[in-house]
């Protein structure tokens, strides 16, 4: 299992912070917003990874990132997207040749989660699968629509419908086989009307030959697109920062008086 982040699009939203780097290494908390994707990745035992990125800011990437080595990748690769905001199956497209037939947990850039996602990615077997989660706003995702006689099993995903049908998100972590370039190379740019390759359309594929599975993610997650959603991330991991710290100093004595 190889993987990948997708860390190109302007960043529009953003403006003016991402006039003066990219979204990506904008800070969430103590550290560059790339660095939680990563995290998710290596703690999944992921270490060989591509980082698609694009726009002007590009360099800047080499600099925080380096090789990867002293994030505990052994492999880090970048790849750059002509089209800055040509969509995130556009990004993923060149993810081809770094992939080589092997499968690739796939995650946006700006999504940060303290979930644990090795156990679904080492019982991955083909397919694809998405991770969803529970939120107060999912007309800003994409949606599942689940069947009303069986509410396990998804029937469709809408991408940022006015009227969502339930109140999951598809969050942006995804794990797919090789056959998702054969999907990518039939989509369509004017799928959701925003001239952008849309990985709904390619969810979507996948589950019309019924090869889409789904989990749930259990704990923390964010994009982080957004000014609100940028600082509501940055406040979460600011406080899981402290709540661990705080356990830490408690736990010094404790361990002093073994001794
Ligand atoms: O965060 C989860 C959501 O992400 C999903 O629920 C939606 O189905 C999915 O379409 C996406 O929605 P957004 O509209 O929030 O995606 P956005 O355009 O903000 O792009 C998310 C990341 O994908 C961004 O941080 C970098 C990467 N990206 C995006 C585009 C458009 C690229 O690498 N290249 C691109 O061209």
């Amino acid at each position: 299992m190889k993987g990948v982040i997708l860390a190109g699009g302007l960043g529009t939203r953003l403006y003016p912070l991402t006039h003066a780097t990219n979204k990506h290494l904008l800070p969430i908390y103590d550290r560059p917003m790339v660095f939680y994707p990563i995290q998710t990745l290596v703690q999944a035992d992921i270490r060989e990874v591509l980082i698609v990125t694009g726009g002007p800011h590009v360099g800047h990437f080499l600099g925080v990132l380096k090789n990867g080595k002293e994030l505990g990748l052994q492999h880090l690769e970048y790849a750059y997207q002509e089209k800055p905001n040509g969509g995130i199956a556009d990004a993923l497209a060149l993810a081809e040749d770094f992939a080589d037939g092997d499968p690739l947990t796939v995650i946006l850039g700006d999504n940060t989660t303290d979930a644990d996602i090795s156990e679904a990615v080492r019982r991955f077997e083909g397919g694809a699968v998405v991770f969803l989660k529970q939120v107060r706003d999912p007309q800003r995702f994409g949606v599942p629509v689940f069947d009303p006689t069986d509410p396990k099993r998804i029937i469709a995903i809408e991408e940022k419908p006015t009227e969502p049908k339930s109140n999951y998100a598809v969050t942006g972590l995804y794990v797919y086989d090789s056959s998702l370039f054969q999907y990518i190379r039939a989509c369509d740019p004017n799928y959701a009307g925003r001239g952008e390759l849309e990985i709904t359309e390619v969810n979507n594929a996948y589950l019309r030959d019924g090869k889409l599975r789904w989990e749930e993610l259990h704990g923390f997650w964010s994009d982080s697109g957004t000014f609100q959603s940028l600082h509501e991330s940055s406040r979460y991991w600011a406080e899981k920062a402290r709540a661990q710290t705080v356990r830490e100093r408690e736990r010094v004595p404790v361990e002093a008086t073994k001794q």
